[in-house]
């Protein structure tokens, strides 16, 4: 009896054991609680670099894409779509760029840098967004910096592909086969009705941009109003 006992203590052990191993591999990666966002009714500061405007959409679209630093694939388990995950896990330390992962790793070379090739380094202009932003303490904040009365192809359109879409839709990175770098392919996938039915995540369309926040109801009114009045290329 006695034996039998212990040799089952045994068994759950061992069972309890499995279950801890096998259940490691299933512990959802972890999604950081997000602070609220400073901001976003106000009009922009010329001198300062809002993250929901300008260092979110570069993420995303940078970075945050399938293969690489989205929810799923979560590369080196840096998750780059939320600011809250940016802050747990990018190597963000407020107002120092320089000893910031999120900044260094844009400047390495060969495979190290970030995004690695063949996806083009960020520019001069996007590293300074980076920069920026982590000097200025790497807050959650955002502003107001649409105009609704503005619906021109350069004006509206181009800033809104530019900043939340080009980065997984170009000539390297063709995202659904689609590229919104120029104004032939942004027209194409305007007359046939995807760039509306996505942006507004219509039923039936794959809801962009992918793996982030809808875009402002300034913004899709934007882009609607410049296809009512023809997709000029104005
Ligand atoms: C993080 C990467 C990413 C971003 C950012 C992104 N897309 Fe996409 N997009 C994709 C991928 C990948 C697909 C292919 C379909 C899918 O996986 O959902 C796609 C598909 C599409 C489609 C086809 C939709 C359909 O239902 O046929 C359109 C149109 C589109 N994107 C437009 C945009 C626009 C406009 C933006 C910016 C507002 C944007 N995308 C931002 C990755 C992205």
């Amino acid at each position: 009896m006695k034996l039998k006992a212990s040799f089952l203590v045994e068994i759950m052990g061992l069972v309890l054991f499995a279950m801890i191993i096998s259940c490691k591999h299933e512990i959802p990666f972890r999604i950081a609680e997000d602070t609220p966002v400073i901001g976003g009714t106000q009009s922009c500061s010329a001198d300062t670099v809002y993250f929901q405007n300008k260092v979110l959409p570069l993420l995303n679209s940078g970075c945050a894409m399938s293969g690489c630093h989205d929810i799923i694939t979560h590369e080196e388990d840096v998750y780059l779509s939320t600011y809250g995950n940016i802050m747990a896990t990018g190597g963000v330390r407020p107002g120092d760029p320089s000893n910031s992962k999120l900044f260094k790793v844009l400047n390495k070379s060969g495979s190290e840098r970030m995004p690695p090739p063949p996806a083009a380094a960020f520019t001069q202009a996007q590293k300074d967004i980076i920069y920026t932003w982590i000097l200025q303490g790497a807050k959650n904040n955002a502003c107001n910096d649409c105009d609704t009365t503005l619906f021109t192809y350069s004006g509206a359109v181009t800033p809104i592909m530019n900043t939340y879409c080009k980065g997984c839709h170009n000539p390297t990175n063709l995202g659904g086969g689609i590229d919104v770098s120029t104004y032939a392919s942004v027209k194409s996938i305007a007359l046939n009705g995807k760039l509306i039915g996505s942006i507004m995540h219509t039923a039936g369309f794959s809801a962009m941009p992918k793996g982030s926040s809808k875009l402002s109801d300034c913004r899709i009114n934007q882009v609607q109003k410049w296809i009512t009045a023809g997709t000029p290329n104005n």
